[in-house]
């Protein structure tokens, strides 16, 4: 339910006060109260007016998520609680609508919360500001400057863990719809001295250690770098690691965004290459060498590493250890070589690591501009984002600390100004007479600092260039004498000082009250720090450097642009760019988030009072809040003020129809609420003190709560009277149809009963009425019955006598007969002989033989001898003779057939006769080659010339002539042969060349050997001891084999008058030279077709498989 709750004021659900300014009372206890009564709720934003003032909640709160982001957009700055997104709503719209420039200051001490905040801003507007490919690349580009400027200039420090240690303005530019263009980035004062050394417990800036960490091997042995922290001197080792900082990883976005930012890869690679540089500087070390004019002169250690720095800066070894041991100084045409001792050196050394990753950062943030930088010259709007270093105050402040509370100094003057002003602006907008406000103007202490004769900055730079000896103490003296009667400076020394016998403030110290406080700062250094001397001869041999980054950071080495005029001083470079930003700032309309650190432990959920009251008081929010209440304290527009509280008016509510401004006159003549505590202006009511305020929201709470008991009465009243009604008409409907129902009831079973009673009736009625038809019916029926039986036995008697006068009329004519018959007989019986009987049977015989012909004569079948029909026997007794008649005519109609063959005919029919008589019924082939003719010459070696010189040799008549197959005996291959039967031999012949292979005798061949299968496979066996079974048997196969086995059979016969064996068998076996190997036939797979596939199983079995 909280969720759905619309809030539309910062007063809805507020913890504490979620405005300052309504604070009552308003002393230093409310207000710290108030801040941690919201802190302890995770309300880490609180306003002062339109200033937020922020508490590092050292934990990452659930408020920044883009539904946030979505809530905030496009909202009154007062409607919902404070947030950081809500000034940055109002800021962006302000610029986007009216038109106006903005700038965002975000000031508090270290650690408190800056950085963060400004990236927060940055990125809320980047969500609610225009989309597009372009719009987004320059908002990547905006957002990931954050990282690379992080990774160079933050660095971790006992006060934060990723403090900057520069200050940092940002001025983003919009186009006239509120898209992004571009953007300038400017940078203050980077704590160089951080490179060289660092504090106990704190660390150098972070890109050395992530190199070091992130940095593949590779990398790392190009830059002559190694991982180990512990080799560089420049490294600080109590505190190398911070816990939850992976430098690793931090080192790859670092270069990702470098990416996207826009620096080329060479660019990226120069530039750790210098970062690599100032750390190998580091670990430089000089020795005392004597001279011959008794002084000392400062000699590098070791050159190694001087060796590597020069070679992974290009710069020439010689120059870089000259100017590490003498110093050039010219004045006025002359120059001046003077040595260094080791001090000098080791001074010279520092001084350019120094200046070598301090100019690197400048370029850094140069190089970035030049990528941000608005593309278009159309008028820009500009959002400035100002994310700088606040208020310091350590024990030891030295010259760092002076300039940034310098620049906080100057900051405060412009809230100041701009807050009053502002302040003004708007009543004279809304025409409220001004009532002039009292409040502590610092505008004398930015004076004692920066005034041109007498502030502090120049009596430093009047000594730095002063002649003669130049020391810290000089500096404090001339302090002493110049500034001693103003009412902020304080020294031990200063003549007119009150602190004359102030033991508590050493000699080389002053002090300067702040208008956050009293700062005493050790003038050691200042003079040193405030001439950031670098060697002449340092910045030239950089000049000379071969590596195009390096000499663009010291153009001042160019000898051809040798400028004797001293470079301008830290100090008054410092002073010069503040005032540049504050005179930036001014022509923006301000808004303020001032962060507060709740702790010194970095810890979540611990509010150290006494840490955030001296915050409070040197941020001056106490007196913020005053001035904001000086005139009124709560104003707001008149619509939104009517809408709130019009329920405590009865002429208000629930409707006003006239002007809201008339309204909430209306309103406040009402409540009564005494003239002197409010104004009207022009589009604002304006109440003057908080108190009439929280007056009005007691009212309004009191009066919400009435009316919410007002609505809920009504409301509860309504729903029983609605309740009962439906309850009323319900009851009337289940009344009427329950009446309904019974009524329909009772009717069903009157006309139930009715209907039972009826049929009863009816029933009785017709089974009277049935009985008395039956009755008749019966009567009727009798009568008839009586009738037909009468009629009945009438007929069956006339039908008898008709019988009886019938059979007797047939019995005469039947005896009749017989007596006829009986005389016939006596009569003709002597006629009879006694074989008269088997006459009649012959006769009878006779004439149906006669008719069995005849019929035959007609039936005849043809003479063809395959034609198997024959008309069916008429007569069982002719069984056997129509048998054999059958036989008969066959056996004649087959001689018939026989006689018309030719010669030739005659010898192929007894081949095919020799055939049957051998292979019928014992070799599978054999029917199949029973259609096939028997030619014998299937090859035509007389004709074909191919084949004159086998036909030259072989002078007999050729019986077969045909291809075999010859099996090998090794590997049961084939290989073609002629096979020719002459009348005395067998002969095999080359297929191509016709050659006579082996010429075998009739007499020779004693057996054929061939399986019972459907295979063309033979072997001729040969007798053993002849010539020609000296190669063994053969093997053949062929697809005549049947007509060249019978061929064979016959030819040996007529020669030799010898039957030749033809074995028909599935195994048999087969001489090949020595051996005799067995040739079985087995049912083969059908993989290879058809065909029959022979194999050499072994040495004495060859396998034919039979598909
Ligand atoms: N809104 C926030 N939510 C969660 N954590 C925060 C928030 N603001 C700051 N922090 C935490 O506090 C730490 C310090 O914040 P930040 O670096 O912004 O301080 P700073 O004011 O910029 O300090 P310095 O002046 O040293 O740069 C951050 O690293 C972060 O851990
Ligand atoms: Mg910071």
């Amino acid at each position: 339910m909280a969720k759905m709750e619309v809030k539309t004021s910062l007063l809805d659900d507020m913890i504490g006060v979620g405005d300052m300014v309504l604070l009552e009372p308003l002393n230093e206890d409310s207000f710290i109260n108030n801040l941690k009564k919201r802190f302890d709720h995770n309300e880490v934003y609180t306003y002062i007016g339109s200033v937020v003032i922020s508490i590092n909640p050292y934990r990452s709160l659930p408020i920044y998520t883009p539904e946030k982001v979505e809530e905030y957009r496009n909202r009154n700055f007062y409607e919902l609680s404070p947030h950081i997104f809500a000034l940055s709503d109002e800021a962006y719209r302000s610029l986007r609508d009216q038109d106006k420039d903005q700038c965002i200051l975000i000031t508090g001490e270290s650690g408190a919360g800056k950085t963060e905040a400004s990236k927060l801003v940055m990125s809320y507007v980047a969500a609610v500001c225009g989309k597009g490919a372009e719009v987004n690349q320059v908002k990547e580009q905006l957002l990931q400057s954050n990282p690379v400027l992080e990774a160079f200039g933050n660095a971790k420090t006992v006060r934060n863990d990723n403090s900057s240690r520069f200050g940092k303005y940002m001025d983003i530019e919009f186009d006239f719809k509120g898209d992004p263009l571009g953007g300038v980035i400017s940078n203050y004062l980077l704590e160089k001295s951080r490179v060289v050394k660092q504090p106990r417990g704190e660390r150098n800036f972070h890109i050395f250690y992530q190199i070091l960490s992130g940095a593949s091997e590779e990398f790392l042995c190009k830059l002559k770098l190694e991982r180990d922290f512990s080799r560089y001197n420049y490294l600080g080792l109590d505190s190398a690691t911070v816990n939850g900082v992976d430098d690793a990883s931090n080192f790859r976005t670092v270069r990702n965004a470098m990416q996207i930012v826009g620096f080329m890869d060479h660019e990226t690679q120069s530039v750790f290459e210098v970062v690599a540089a100032v750390l190998k500087l580091g670990n430089i070390e000089f020795k005392p060498e004597s001279r011959a004019n008794g002084l000392d002169e400062s000699k590098i250690k070791d050159k190694n590493e001087l060796k590597e720095i020069c070679e992974l800066t290009g710069i020439d070894q010689s120059v870089l250890e000259r100017a590490f041991s003498f110093r050039t100084v010219e004045a006025k045409q002359e120059k001046v070589s003077t040595t260094l001792n080791v001090a000098q050196a080791y001074y010279a050394r520092d001084a350019l690591a120094k200046n070598l990753y301090s100019r690197l950062f400048s370029w850094l943030v140069t190089r970035i501009n030049e990528s941000i930088k608005a593309q278009t010259k159309v008028r820009k709007k500009v959002m400035g984002v100002l994310d700088i270093y606040g208020f310091e105050i350590f024990e030891d402040n030295s010259f760092e600390q002076f300039i940034i509370n310098y620049c906080n100094e100057k900051l405060q003057q412009i809230f100041i100004e701009l807050t009053l002003k502002e302040e003004q602006e708007e009543y004279i907008r809304e025409g409220i007479e001004w009532t002039h406000i009292e409040y502590f103007n610092n505008a004398i202490i930015c004076d004692l600092i920066e005034n041109n004769q007498t502030g502090i900055l120049a009596m430093l730079d009047e000594e730095c260039l002063r002649p003669g000896t130049v020391t810290d103490d000089t500096f404090l003296e001339k302090l002493n004498q110049v500034c001693a009667t103003h009412q902020h400076f304080e020294s031990r020394m200063s003549k007119c000082s009150r602190f004359l016998n102030d033991t508590s403030l050493p000699h080389s110290c002053f002090r300067i009250q702040h208008y956050a406080g009293k700062v005493m700062y050790q003038v050691e250094g200042f003079v040193d720090k405030n001439n950031d001397l670098l060697y002449r001869d340092l910045s030239q041999a950089m000049w000379k450097a071969n590596h195009s980054l390096i000499k663009a950071l010291f153009p001042e080495g160019n000898p051809a642009k040798i400028n004797l005029k001293r470079p301008p001083t830290a100090g008054s470079q410092f002073k010069a760019s503040v005032a540049t930003l504050m005179k930036n700032l001014q022509t923006k309309n301000p808004n303020y988030i001032r962060c507060i650190k709740p702790n010194d432990k970095k810890a979540a959920n611990i509010f150290n009072e006494a840490l955030v009251c001296h915050q409070i008081r040197y941020l001056g929010l106490l007196e913020n809040v005053r001035v904001r209440r000086a005139g009124y304290a709560f104003r707001q527009p008149y619509e939104p003020c009517l809408e709130r509280y019009k329920m405590l008016c009865k002429q208000t509510w629930p409707h006003w129809r006239g002007p809201a401004r008339a309204g909430v006159e209306v309103l406040f003549n009402e409540l009564g609420i005494p003239e002197e505590e409010f104004s009207f202006g022009r589009s604002k009511i304006f109440i003057r003190n908080p108190r009439t305020l929280f007056k009005l929201e007691d009212l309004r709470k009191q009066r919400l709560e009435d009316l919410a008991t007002l609505i809920g009465k009504i409301y509860r009243g309504w729903k029983c009277r609605t309740r009962f009604l439906l309850m009323k008409k319900c009851q009337i409907v289940i009344a009427s149809w329950y009446r309904r129902y019974s009524q329909q009831k009772k009717y069903q079973k009157i006309k139930s009963s009715a209907i039972t009673v009826q049929s009863y009736i009816r029933g009785w009625k017709a089974r009277k009425l049935l009985r008395e038809l039956k009755h008749l019916k019966r009567c009727n029926e009798a009568a008839t019955v009586i009738a037909a039986y009468w009629h009945g036995t009438q007929a069956r008697r006339e039908l008898r006598r008709l019988k009886d006068e019938a059979r007797n009329k047939h019995a005469v004519a039947v005896i009749w007969a017989f007596w006829l018959g009986y005389k016939v007989r006596r009569e003709y019986r002597k006629f009879f002989r006694a074989n008269a009987g088997r006459k009649i049977y012959e006769f009878t015989l006779q004439r149906l033989m006669q008719k069995y012909f005849l019929e035959m004569k007609n039936k005849m079948p043809s003479l063809s001898p395959i034609d198997k029909n024959w008309p069916a026997r008429p007569y069982l007794f002719l069984d056997s003779t129509h048998k054999e008649l059958k036989r008969l005519f066959h056996l004649w109609r087959c001689k018939k057939y026989r006689d018309q063959f030719t010669d030739q005919q005659k010898l192929i029919y007894e081949e095919k006769l020799e055939a049957s008589e051998l292979f019928k019924d014992k070799k599978a082939l054999y029917p199949a080659s029973v259609g096939q003719p028997f030619q014998g010459a299937y090859l035509e070696i007389s004709e074909n010339p191919k084949y004159k010189k086998l036909k030259d040799a072989v002078d007999e008549k050729i019986i077969i002539a045909e291809v075999v197959n010859k099996i090998n005996r090794a590997n049961g291959k084939a290989a073609s042969r002629i096979f020719l039967l002459t009348k005395n031999n067998v002969l095999l012949a080359d297929q191509k060349s016709g050659t006579i292979k082996s010429e075998v005798p009739l007499g020779d061949v004693t057996k054929v050997s061939m399986s019972s299968q459907n295979d063309g496979f033979f072997a001729v066996h040969l007798k053993e001891g002849s010539e020609a079974a000296s190669k063994g048997d053969f093997l053949l196969s062929s697809d005549h084999v049947i007509e060249m086995a019978t061929k064979l059979y016959r030819t040996t016969l007529s020669q030799t008058k010898q039957k030749l064996n033809i074995e028909i068998s599935d195994e048999f076996l087969v001489q090949f030279k020595q051996d005799k190997v067995c040739v079985k036939f087995i049912q083969g797979s059908q993989k290879n077709g058809n065909i029959p596939t022979c194999k050499r199983k072994n040495n004495r079995l060859l396998e034919v498989a039979i598909p």
